[in-house]
């Protein structure tokens, strides 16, 4: 079944916004999985990163699920929600849509993951996240909250 834009808003962060081009295809003419992935791992790191304020490396993904196949010319929108905060990873759900004509606004959810990053230090060894980027993290989460709430009363 397709979900559609609405889906999206709320405390998914808006992360990437593609054009698909030919060169992106498959042999079947479609969008390739590991473009899609790339995408994916891509828009989660920047998300991440955001949080981290520093260099962050994959280092798992899981439960990547391509509901959807994606075509050329549709519009591929990436979001972010982070899921978790430890002590040096950062779990981000990666969701996305495409709309299949980028002159409408209708948005179709195609592929969903989870990918959980390491932020590391120049010498790509794992970095404590300070204590005052998590509370910062969570006091923005907090108030984005409040603001939906109030959007809907
Ligand atoms: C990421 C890397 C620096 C981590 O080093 P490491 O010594 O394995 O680190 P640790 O065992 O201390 O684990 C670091 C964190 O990853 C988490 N982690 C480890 N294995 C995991 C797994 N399979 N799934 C989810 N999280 C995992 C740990 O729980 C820990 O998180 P926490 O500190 O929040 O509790 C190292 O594995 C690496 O360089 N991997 C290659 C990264 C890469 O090239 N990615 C692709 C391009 S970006």
């Amino acid at each position: 079944m397709e979900e559609e834009l609405s889906h999206f808003f709320g405390n998914y962060e808006p992360a990437l916004k593609l054009l698909t081009m030919p060169r992106d295809t498959n042999s079947a003419g479609d969008i390739s999985g590991g473009w899609i992935m790339t995408q994916v791992d891509t828009a989660g790191a920047i998300v991440a990163s955001q949080v981290a304020r520093c260099r962050v490396v994959t280092i798992a993904v899981t439960n990547f699920l391509f509901k959807q196949p994606v075509f050329v010319g549709d519009l591929v929108s990436c979001y972010g929600k982070i899921e978790k905060i430890g002590r040096t990873s950062i779990t981000v759900h990666v969701e996305v849509c495409v709309q299949r004509n980028r002159f409408e606004d209708r948005c179709i959810k195609v592929t969903e993951a989870t990918v959980v990053y390491v932020a590391v230090d120049e010498e790509r060894r794992p970095r404590e996240i300070p204590q005052n980027l998590k509370d910062m993290y969570i006091e923005k989460e907090n108030s984005a909250k409040i603001t939906e709430r109030g959007q809907r009363t």
